[in-house]
């Protein structure tokens, strides 16, 4: 029986102990988005069942195998969201976003759900953030998002991440490829998985992507999509490499990359490595310049990425990438009685209201046992109050790291902490490096 202790297979937690670094990501990947005019738009988590298989296709394992279907209380097929990209589609289309200026450029950051065998960097349950620009079907916008990608692991100094780019046509090139493609695989029928016997005639290209190692092998000799691109589109692909030759990105092609969903037209790329397993693909994206049209709009081209939030976590932790600090307590009160507990309460209220991290007693413990506690916690100072404190208006405030201690006053608290961390910071920088820093820059950590 499921223990009830234990969390779903294919689910992971975030510790405090490390949520402070997702965060960062997150915050990272916000700044930089903004930057390049995109702003984020929230979507249920769980959409229609047919706004799946009609956007990533019927004959993807994402909606073949993967999906997490029930049938709510009104009896409506409802599906987790298993990737970004439909939901803001569909969201673009419901709210009239194509009436506003464009391109309409939007980020999210999401948890999505697909049911796949877990292993490291393959989860049940994770998170993409992702773009998507609606409105815009040049090669500068391919670039663009793909420039953009790139910053972000540069920003978060993620290493040796390669970038594959490749396009899979449009509807008029493909026509061709499908053809051939069928021709090919029916040579190779018998050995193909059951799925991808189906696949055959319905959508060949799908075979490509099959994760059964028998199908990927007969993949690999099959006809390449780049030998049958129509000259737009041929075109379009050289474009898009010339910039980002100019914005000096590298790349690879690779003819291989057809992508795990239904709607991509022409550019498709991944972000590679190579240092977590066999999940390696931190990101996808590309051009889906039918997916508008198909779901009820106006033909608007469109291109998007997503990043896996916890593989780019893998990476990161596997290569050992260094974080900004967690925000720390930066003054511990310790007290003595009631009267000094509840002083110490308002004393935290107001540190706090200045943008100071402040703890103080709620458990009951001994002057003793809360230093302990401050210590551990690693306060970055700590000052005691009793009785004596109250009377005489004054206390010690001690420097956890260094031992320090300087006398400070009770009235004005606040101000007088900051003058006292603020001269201590000055001595022992010799005052070099100090102007212009706000507190909360000297105390350190992610204030
Ligand atoms: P995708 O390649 O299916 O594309 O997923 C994007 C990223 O999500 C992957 O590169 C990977 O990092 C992460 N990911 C996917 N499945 C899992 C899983 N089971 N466990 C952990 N991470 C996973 C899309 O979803 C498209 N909607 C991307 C896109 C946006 N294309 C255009 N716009």
């Amino acid at each position: 029986m499921a223990l009830i202790t234990n969390a779903i297979k294919g689910t992971l937690d975030t510790l405090p102990s490390s949520s402070y670094k997702i965060q960062y990501i997150e915050a990272a990947m916000r700044e930089i988005a903004e930057n390049y005019g995109f702003y984020e738009m929230r979507t249920p988590v769980f959409e229609h069942t047919e706004l799946f298989q009609r956007s990533v296709g019927e004959t993807t394992d994402v909606v073949q195998k993967e999906m997490y279907t029930f049938k709510d209380k009104g009896d409506r097929s409802i599906t987790l969201k298993p990737e970004g990209t439909a939901g803001a589609v569909r969201a673009f289309l419901e709210h009239g976003l194509f009436n506003e200026a464009m391109p309409q450029k939007i980020y999210y950051v999401t948890p999505c759900y697909r049911y796949e065998k877990p292993q490291a960097g393959r989860l049940r349950e994770f998170h993409q953030f992702g773009v998507e620009c609606f409105g815009a079907g040049s090669a500068a916008q391919d670039a663009e998002i793909i420039i953009l990608a790139n910053e972000v692991f540069n920003y978060l100094g993620v290493n040796n991440i390669s970038l594959e780019i490749n396009s899979i046509g449009c509807p008029e090139c493909r026509k061709k490829y499908q053809e051939a493609l069928k021709e090919y695989f029916k040579a190779n029928y018998d050995d193909l998985c059951d799925t991808c016997k189906g696949r055959l005639e319905k959508n060949p290209m799908r075979i490509l992507d099959c994760k059964s190692p028998v199908c990927s092998k007969i993949a690999e000799k099959a006809p390449k999509i780049l030998d049958y691109l129509c000259e737009d589109c041929n075109e379009h692909f050289e474009l898009v490499k010339k910039y980002l030759t100019a914005n000096n990105i590298d790349f690879k092609v690779n003819p291989t990359i057809v992508r795990g969903l239904d709607y991509y037209t022409r550019t498709v790329f991944e972000f590679v490595s190579n240092e977590i397993g066999a999940q390696g693909t931190v990101c996808g994206g590309g051009r889906y310049d039918g997916l508008v049209e198909e779901l009820g709009g106006k033909p608007t081209p469109a291109c998007g990425f997503a990043i896996g939030l916890e593989r780019l976590m893998l990476l990161m932790d596997t290569q050992k990438t260094e974080f900004p600090e967690r925000k720390k307590c930066d003054l511990y009160i310790a007290s003595m009685g009631e009267q000094a507990n509840i002083k110490a309460s308002a004393l935290a209220a107001d540190l706090r209201n200045e943008g100071l991290s402040a703890q103080f007693d709620t458990v009951g413990r001994s002057v003793k046992a809360q230093m302990k506690y401050a210590d551990k916690i690693g306060a970055l100072y700590t000052v005691v109050l009793g009785d004596s404190e109250l009377e005489s208006g004054r206390a010690v405030l001690k420097n956890m790291s260094d031992g320090t201690q300087a006398e400070i006053e009770l009235a004005d608290f606040t101000d007088n902490f900051q003058s006292i961390v603020i001269k201590q910071a000055m001595d022992s920088l010799d005052g070099y490096g100090i102007e212009g820093l706000e507190i909360t820059d000297i105390l350190g950590g992610q204030n």
